[in-house]
């Protein structure tokens, strides 16, 4: 199992890291356009291998594509991050050339791939990556959902003042402070529905609090974060890699389901070795369903920003 991730910042680092400490992959590749640092990243990664009890073999490139080839799954995470009172939506000037050109760089030499898109606004990169490569619509995932579910579950945690292991919650949606849909009708704690514990009141507090997630983040460390997106992708990538058909939400390119065509938007998707081996169709209450819509008119507003 060869992984490559390119863009050897703080969420592509972190992922490296944490697909190294899981163990799964024989080989991780780190790429990033800056010379030296994707080998200084990788060096450093590797120098916490008999620390840290792992064997993954991690190397680094500038630049050099013919390192990463035939990688069973690539992770792009090159490109700008938002910086406080930014939204994700405003990277896309920047963002989209890089993203296009990485993602074209990244088929040439692994024509067998499935690719992963974190780099924001991601659903639109997600979209874009398609249109650039032409893989199979279950070869491309888009991630924010798997982040965005495990920030819902810390705020649904804190409001149940329970233990995180405790609670189970899924947002779909566009990866985006608006766009985001907390699922809090098919939220539970223990298999019972969180409505049983808090009032309607405090749940749509719990959906706010989650949709800003990223921002209050960004506000407090100047950038955006790190660890939990870096720990959602390499739990993408292991379900892929050791094909656990694990349900996750994702990005992926919707042709009627949801009611959504022509669009990447999160819903939720099994994860297997093919990528994404199913879309999982889930009754949503009217008020999801309104937010689904609007969400997705969101997606494509930004879409329609890309030159293709
Ligand atoms: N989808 C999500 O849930 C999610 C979560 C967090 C961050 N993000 C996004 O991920 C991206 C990366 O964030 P970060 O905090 O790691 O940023 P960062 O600035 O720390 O790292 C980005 C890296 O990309 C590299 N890069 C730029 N252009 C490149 C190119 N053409 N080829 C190879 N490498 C290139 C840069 O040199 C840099 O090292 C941002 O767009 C951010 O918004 C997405």
């Amino acid at each position: 199992m060869k992984v490559t991730v390119v863009g050897a910042g703080a969420v592509g680092a972190s992922c490296a890291e944490y697909i190294a400490i899981k163990n799964f992959a024989s080989e991780v590749v780190i790429l990033d356009i800056k010379e030296g640092y994707a080998e200084g990243k990788a060096m450093d990664l590797m120098q916490c291998a008999s620390l840290n009890g792992f064997d993954t073999k991690i190397t680094g490139s500038t630049n050099d594509y013919s390192k990463t080839a035939n990688s069973d799954i690539c992770v792009i995470t090159s490109g700008i991050p938002r910086k406080p009172g930014m939204t994700r939506e405003e990277l896309i000037g920047i963002n989209a050339g890089i993203v296009k050109s990485v993602s074209s760089s990244l088929v040439e030499h692994s024509p067998n791939t499935i690719i992963i898109v974190v780099s924001n606004p991601m659903d639109t990169m997600t979209y874009l990556v398609h249109k650039t490569t032409g893989l199979a619509k279950h070869r491309i995932i888009g991630m924010g959902g798997a982040l965005d579910s495990a920030r819902f579950k810390y705020r649904l945690a804190e409001a149940l003042e329970a233990p995180i292991s405790d609670v189970d919650g899924m947002v779909i949606g566009g990866h985006s402070d608006k766009g985001m849909v907390p699922l809090t009708s098919h939220a539970t704690r223990n298999s019972i529905k969180v409505s049983e514990f808090l009032s309607e009141e405090r749940l749509n507090q719990v959906a706010e609090d989650t949709k800003v997630g990223g921002a209050t983040l960004t506000k407090l460390l100047g950038t955006s974060a790190w660890y939990a997106p870096g720990a959602a992708v390499s739990g993408l990538v292991q379900a892929i890699a050791c094909d656990q058909k694990k349900i996750f939400p994702c990005s992926t390119l919707l042709n009627g389901e949801y009611g959504l065509s022509d669009l990447c938007i999160g819903v939720p998707v099994v994860l297997g070795r093919k990528g994404i081996e199913k879309i999982v169709d889930i009754p949503l209450s009217d008020a999801e369903k309104e937010h689904m819509k609007a969400s997705a008119e969101g997606v494509k507003k930004t879409n329609d920003l890309l030159e293709l």
